[in-house]
């Protein structure tokens, strides 16, 4: 049964965020449906509304999310009902042939997260006669999303007293600027690691450095509070 879920989403570039009431579909094959309980505002958000970020619009916003498994669709195996989960704004399937040879980056369940479209070629939430996408194919700005399987990540049973602010955060903002540093920077121990912008990649790419051996750690900002 379709649900109405309060979401915000913007329609064009420079008029911002809008909040609506949007009806959206009980989840099909491989889908879940999520009650989100926090979502990250990541500076990719803000590019949709700028239009740095052409894509589909009207889009629900968001792709940072943590929340509560509400139903599932069939042939879901990954979680259940009543699952605590993270959102990942790129899918990680673990059967294709770029999650399998350790490039789940590349996912090939990942190809719609401009559209929001699902991979039977329709959209989960409407207004009116309006399909509406979710960025990343999440659309976390919403008291209920659908998402494919393949984007949500169970929390391990020592996990589950994390605050939900803090979780959501785990699904974008952290992994980029953890694996910036560790993975495509490749830091090695006594490196000296030089970080522009202290926001909400660059504060995890701080932590990736650290965590590598960085000896000296080097953040650029122009906003004092920042630094
Ligand atoms: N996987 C990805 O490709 C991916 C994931 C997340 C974010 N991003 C992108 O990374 C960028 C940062 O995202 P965020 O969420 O961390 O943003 P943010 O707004 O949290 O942080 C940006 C920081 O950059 C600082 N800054 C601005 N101008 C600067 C300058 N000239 N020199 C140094 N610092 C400067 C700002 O003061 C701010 O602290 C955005 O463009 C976002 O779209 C990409
Ligand atoms: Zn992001
Ligand atoms: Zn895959």
């Amino acid at each position: 049964m379709s649900i109405t879920t309060r979401a915000a989403i913007t329609r064009a570039p420079h008029v911002g965020w809008e909040l609506v009431d949007l009806q959206l579909d009980e989840p099909k094959a491989h889908e879940v449906r999520v009650k989100l309980m926090a979502a990250g505002l990541c500076h990719s958000d803000d590019h949709i509304t700028t239009g740095d970020a052409p894509i589909r619009l009207p889009v629900v916003g968001g792709h940072e999310g943590a929340g509560i498994v509400e139903s599932v669709g069939p042939d879901v195996q990954r979680v259940k009902p009543g699952d605590k989960i993270v959102c990942s704004y790129i899918p990680a399937c673990g059967a294709c042939r770029p999650c399998s040879t350790g490039h789940s980056n590349m996912c090939v369940k990942g190809l719609n997260a401009g559209t929001g479209m699902f991979e039977d070629g329709t959209w989960r939430f409407h207004e009116g006669d309006t399909d509406i996408g979710g960025f990343c194919t999440l659309g976390t700005f919403s008291q209920y999303a659908v998402v494919s399987e393949w984007a949500t990540v169970p929390l391990r049973e020592d996990f589950q007293d994390i605050p939900w602010e803090v979780l959501c955060l785990v699904g974008c903002g952290v992994p980029t600027g953890w694996g910036s540093a560790v993975h495509a920077a490749g830091v090695r121990a006594g490196d000296t690691v030089v970080i522009f912008g202290a926001g909400g990649v660059g504060s995890n790419a701080v932590q990736g450095a650290r965590f590598a051996g960085a000896k000296n750690v080097v953040v650029v900002d122009p906003v004092e509070f920042k630094r």
